[in-house]
């Protein structure tokens, strides 16, 4: 029997966009009480809007997941507002067009590494203490196909989603003993906003093939309904034809 997500606190970060706004949508309209971070207020408002349409609302809050203090201040006006973070999904997640070991230059890999991996360490250590308190709470962390199998994603980038494997997997085996779970999803290529930072167009055949945001924030609320006794520590999820 799935558990309910209505009356839930869903803390997104990443979520202005493609996977992270997809599972926004979905949790909202599951009766959770969603926290909308990204940088884009912009976009955040339109979410909001458009489920206000659906008599779904939600809260937004600009955050920069790079940003420690960011981090640490969602998670304060979190608890402050709702009292608890039963979920939080770490879909934050950048890369570069100079992404080749002959154009990446440190500036670039930090901006890259600060986003997808600092800023998953970031949030992290800033919902756990009232997660240990709860004895209970659920991280999900959307990583990639890229950080297991080698590809030509980029160093910084394969580098960042191996690093996020290797936390969500340190974080799980400390963490269990407090009752929090963590899961960490891989998917393969997913038609969203990201792909346009490819140094090369992706052909449209080849997009037509690719996994749709909904696909993984379907994936994202089916871990998270599972019962308190049951984990996917690590998932991958890729399209059935490329
Ligand atoms: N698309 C793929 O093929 C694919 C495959 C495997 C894994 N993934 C992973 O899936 C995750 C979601 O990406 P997506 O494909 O849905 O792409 P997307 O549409 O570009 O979404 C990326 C999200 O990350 C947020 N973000 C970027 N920099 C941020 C920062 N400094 N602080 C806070 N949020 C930040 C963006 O919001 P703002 O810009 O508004 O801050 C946006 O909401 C990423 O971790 C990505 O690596 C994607």
């Amino acid at each position: 029997m799935p558990v309910s997500i209505s009356g839930q606190v869903v803390v997104i970060v990443g979520a202005s966009s493609g996977i992270g706004r997809a599972a926004a949508v979905l949790f909202a309209r599951e009766g959770a009480k969603v926290v909308a971070a990204a940088r884009r207020e912009n976009r955040l408002q339109s979410l909001k809007d458009e489920l206000a349409r659906e008599q779904c609302d939600i809260t937004v809050r600009r955050a920069d997941a790079s940003n420690p203090a960011d981090m640490q201040q969602l998670a304060q006006e979190t608890l402050e507002g709702f009292g608890r973070i039963d979920i939080l999904v770490f879909a934050s997640g950048t890369n570069t067009p100079d992404r080749a070991m002959e154009r990446l230059s440190p500036e670039l890999w930090n901006s890259v590494l600060d986003v997808n991996l600092n800023g998953a360490f970031y949030v992290t250590h800033a919902v756990l203490p009232a997660m240990r308190t709860a004895r209970s709470g659920l991280l999900i962390y959307i990583s990639s196909i890229g950080g297991v199998v080698p590809d030509l994603s980029g160093a910084a980038y394969q580098a960042s989603k191996r690093g996020v494997l290797g936390l969500a997997h340190a974080i799980r085996m400390e963490e269990k003993q407090n009752g929090i779970r963590t899961s960490v999803i891989c998917p393969g290529l997913v038609n969203t906003e990201l792909v346009e930072k490819r140094p090369v167009k992706t052909p449209p055949e080849v997009l037509a093939q690719a996994l749709q945001p909904e696909d993984v924030a379907e994936t994202i609320l089916y871990i998270s309904k599972l019962p308190p006794r049951a984990v996917i520590p690590e998932l991958h999820l890729l399209p059935a034809s490329l």
